[in-house]
């Protein structure tokens, strides 16, 4: 039986060789929102992994919506140039499709890198003022957000239109939208964030609302034979959050606007809420949102095994995996399970010498890659 994992999936009016992602990776790296020469090499060596799909980081529509000051941005025609330079040198040597992740964080902006603790910004640090679905702070010591009026969201709807546009205009072949992990779309949604009185709080319906309304106006500058797709969560995990069932609910509507895969994802909402870390801990959610909608579905949250992967897209629980810190442990990841699973994969042509069509050692390096075993 030919491996499901090296098969390939079309999405609209693109082919992705397998159906293995790479999940979008904040790099915290960038300066005033431009890509730069960590980018290039970051993206560079995934871009030579063998993925299926090479997701660029979460990445803001306007400055106050970044994470961090060092968060990636595509909102000024500076931005635009510098991920332009980054996307045409990855393009020209890797062969790997690329989407990018379009984002705003919300009430979870304007913190400090993680390896600087990850929070809040002070005012010596230039913290700059948050802006959420209602006035309700992300936990105990974060700042209070301000909550949006209508001529705020539609600047932020213009604003994730605008990026759209410009990652277009860059050649992304594939664009998803930020709406899990707790930020501003996320926030919208949940019950946990949305304590709003007016046509965009209360009833799930209503929620919704402001997501679908920035989703459809991407969908109709986002070129049409390029997919679009978001992250959604699929459980806020915390009492009287988001459940499965509103993710079946999110994901029929974004369907019938023309959406083309959901990634399912989970947790973010609250300090603290929905840890979990038990191997592919997002696949019966993911498993449920398939069998009940007409959506594709990407499924992300520790996936590290070859036959892992495989049997999520064998039995039919998703149509695609993504894997985020497997691979910035082994960007060879889809070379070994390859190896692993049987499949052929092409290696770059300068790298080719290192295939196991041509180099026994790499039967010797990894000996447990005997077909069904793990991979490295
Ligand atoms: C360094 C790092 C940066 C991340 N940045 C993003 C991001 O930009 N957007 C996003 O949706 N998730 C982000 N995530 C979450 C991952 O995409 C993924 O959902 C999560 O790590 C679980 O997958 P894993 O178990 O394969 O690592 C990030 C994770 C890591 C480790």
């Amino acid at each position: 039986m030919p491996s499901q994992l090296f098969s390939p999936i079309d999405l609209r009016g693109l082919t992705l060789p397998n159906r293995i992602v790479i999940a979008p990776m904040c790099q915290y790296s960038a300066v005033d929102g431009n890509a730069n020469e960590w980018h290039l090499i970051h993206l560079g060596h995934m871009a030579l992994s063998g993925a299926g799909l090479l997701m660029i980081e979460a990445t803001g529509v306007e400055p106050e919506g970044r994470i961090t000051p060092a968060c990636l941005g595509l909102y000024s025609d500076e931005n635009e140039a510098a991920l332009a330079k980054v996307i045409a040198t990855v393009r020209e040597h890797g062969g790997t499709p690329l989407g990018i992740q379009i984002a705003h964080a919300g009430r979870k902006a304007s913190v400090h890198v993680p390896w600087e603790g990850g929070q809040p910004l002070s005012e010596q640090d230039s913290a700059w003022k948050t802006v959420a679905p209602s006035a309700l702070p992300f936990g105990d010591g974060w700042p209070e957000p301000r909550a949006l009026g209508a001529v705020k969201m539609d600047a932020l709807r213009d604003a994730f239109v605008a990026t759209a546009e410009r990652a277009a205009r860059i050649g992304f072949d594939l664009i998803e939208v930020h709406a899990a992990h707790g930020y501003l779309l996320h926030e919208f949604l949940s019950p946990v964030s949305n304590h709003r009185r007016d046509e965009y709080g209360g009833s799930l319906e209503n929620r919704m609302r402001f997501p679908l309304e920035v989703v459809a106006s991407v969908r109709q500058v986002w070129p049409d034979q390029r997919p679009l797709g978001l992250r959604i969560t699929g459980s806020d995990g915390v009492e009287g959050g988001l459940t499965d069932d509103d993710a079946v609910a999110f994901t029929r509507k974004l369907h019938e606007l023309g959406c083309d895969y959901v990634c399912i994802s989970s947790g973010g909402i609250a300090p603290g809420a929905f840890l979990a870390s038990e191997p592919g801990y997002n696949v019966p959610i993911a498993a449920k949102i398939k069998s009940e909608t007409d959506m594709a579905v990407r499924v992300v949250g520790q996936i590290t095994e070859a036959i892992q992967a495989e049997d999520i897209i064998a039995t039919g629980q998703a149509d695609m995996v993504a894997l985020a810190r497997a691979l910035l442990d082994n960007p060879r990841w889809p070379w070994h399970a390859a190896q692993a699973l049987g499949a052929h994969l092409d290696y770059p042509p300068p790298y080719a010498r290192s295939h196991p069509d041509l180099w026994p050692g790499a039967k010797l390096l990894h000996p447990e890659l005997a077909r069904g075993a793990k991979s490295g």
